[in-house]
C-alpha cells in the first residue's frame, strides 16, 4: 500500500513506518558522533534524519552551513512549536547560519486567514516568542516569504523544475486545488534552498515527520539543480493534554506559550497521566511514564539532566511517586518557563524585525 503523508492533516503518523518505507533514518546510527547531543537528540525524541552526517561533518570542520526551518503563522504557539526552536538555538549554537521563514503565503494558501491576521499573528506570537526562546534575532534571517524577493524568484526559478504529475503524486492533489496551494511547497523549496545560492553548503531542515514530503520534494529539486540535497531531523510529535498530538487547532490539547499561569496549571492537571485506576495499585504495580503526558513534559521541556530524568522513570516505574505528586512539580515547572518565556517576550524588537 503507498501511504501519504498529509503535512496539512493533525493525524500523527507512524515512526516505524516513516523509518522503514520513506528512507527515513534512525537518528540514533548518527547520535554517537555528535560531541554534545541536545536533549532531544539524546533521548530520541528526535527519532529520523536524512544525509545528517553532512551536517556533524560541518559542526566538526567548522565549515559554512545553515539551518532553515519555518511554521506557518496560523494560530497560536505551543509546546510542540517550542521544541523546534530549541533546535535551531542548537544549530545556531553549533555555528550554523539561521534561516526562519515565516510561512504567511503558505498559511495564506492553505488556511485562507487574512492577510493583515497573518501579519499581526506572526510578528506578536510567532517572532516575539522566537526570540523569548532564544533566537538571537541579530544573527537569524526570520522574514516572511512574501517580502524575500530572494526567495520569491528563486521560487519562480525552481517551479521549472517541477511538474503537476510530480506534485500530484506527493501531496495526491486533484483538480480543484488552487494554483497557490499548489506553489506553497515550492516556496517551501525556495526557503530550504535559497542558502545555497552563490554556494552550495549543507543546510538541516529540523521538522516535525509530517512536513517529510516537503524535504524530498526540496531533495529532489536540489539535485536537479546541482544543489547539495538539503538534510532533515524529525521529532516526534508531543501528546496533548486529553492524550492526542498537541495541535493548536484543538486548543484543549495544547499548553500555549501565552497561556496565563492558571491556565498552564489547570492544564497540566489534567494532563493523560500513566497511572493505574487506584492508589492501592499504582503503589503495588508502578506507573507507565512511557503512557504518561507529564513525563513527556518532563522529558521534552523542563528537565535538562538526564539522570534526574531518570531518577523520576525509575520511581514512577517502583510506584514509589504517584501522579498527583508529579503533577504539582510538573505544573510548577511549567509555571516557571512560561514566566521566563514571557519576560522575554520582545514585540518591539519582534515588530522591528519585520520593518528592515
Ligand atoms: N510548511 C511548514 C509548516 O507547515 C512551514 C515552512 C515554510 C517550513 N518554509 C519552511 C518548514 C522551510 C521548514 C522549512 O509549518
Ligand atoms: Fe506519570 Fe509521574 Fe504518574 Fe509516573 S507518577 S505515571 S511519571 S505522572
Amino acid at each position: 500500500m503507498n501511504m501519504r503523508i498529509n503535512p496539512w492533516s493533525s493525524e500523527i503518523p507512524n515512526y516505524n513506518k516513516l523509518v522503514n518505507e520513506f528512507g527515513i533514518r534512525p537518528f540514533e546510527e548518527v547520535l554517537e558522533h555528535i560531541k554534545d547531543p541536545s536533549m532531544l537528540m539524546r533521548r530520541g525524541i528526535i527519532f529520523g534524519h536524512r544525509d545528517f552526517k553532512r551536517i556533524f561533518d560541518a559542526i566538526e570542520r567548522r565549515e559554512r552551513y545553515a539551518v532553515v526551518t519555518g511554521m506557518m503563522p496560523s494560530g497560536k504557539m505551543h509546546l510542540g512549536h517550542k521544541m523546534v526552536v530549541d533546535e535551531v538555538v542548537w544549530f545556531m549554537n553549533h555555528g550554523a547560519e539561521v534561516y526562519i521563514p515565516v510561512a504567511d503565503i503558505e498559511a495564506r494558501s492553505t488556511r485562507k486567514i487574512d492577510r493583515e491576521e497573518i501579519e499581526k499573528i506572526a510578528v506578536e506570537e510567532y517572532i516575539a516568542n522566537y526570540i523569548a526562546l532564544g533566537i538571537d534575532e541579530k544573527v537569524a534571517k526570520i522574514y516572511f516569504q512574501s517580502k524575500n524577493d530572494t526567495v520569491k524568484n528563486f521560487m519562480f526559478e525552481l517551479a521549472n523544475y517541477v511538474n503537476l504529475s510530480e506534485i500530484k503524486a506527493i501531496y495526491g492533489f486533484g483538480g480543484e486545488t488552487s494554483i497557490g496551494t499548489l506553489l506553497s511547497p515550492i516556496v517551501q523549496a525556495a526557503d530550504i534552498l535559497h542558502p545555497e545560492i552563490g554556494e552550495a553548503i549543507p543546510v538541516v531542515v529540523p521538522v516535525g515527520a509530517d512536513q517529510d514530503p516537503h524535504i524530498r520534494l526540496a531533495r529532489d529539486i536540489a539535485q536537479r539543480i546541482k544543489f547539495i540535497p538539503p538534510s532533515s531531523t524529525y521529532h516526534r510529535f508531543m501528546t496533548g493534554i486529553t492524550g492526542e498530538k498537541m495541535s493548536s487547532s484543538v486548543p484543549k490539547s495544547a499548553i500555549f506559550l501565552t497561556d496565563d499561569v492558571d491556565t498552564a496549571r489547570r492544564k497540566v492537571m489534567m494532563c493523560k497521566t500513566g497511572g493505574r485506576e487506584t492508589m492501592k495499585k499504582q503503589r503495588e504495580m508502578g506507573g507507565e511514564p512511557h503512557k504518561c503526558a507529564i513525563f513527556e513534559l518532563f522529558a521534552y521541556h523542563l528537565i535538562e539532566d538526564d539522570k534526574k530524568l531518570y531518577e523520576i522513570r525509575e520511581r514512577c516505574e517502583k510506584g514509589e511517586i504517584i501522579c498527583g505528586e508529579c503533577k504539582n512539580m510538573a505544573a510548577d515547572m511549567i509555571e516557571k518557563l512560561l514566566k521566563t518565556i514571557e519576560e522575554r517576550r520582545d514585540i518591539t524588537k519582534a515588530y522591528a524585525i519585520v520593518e528592515k
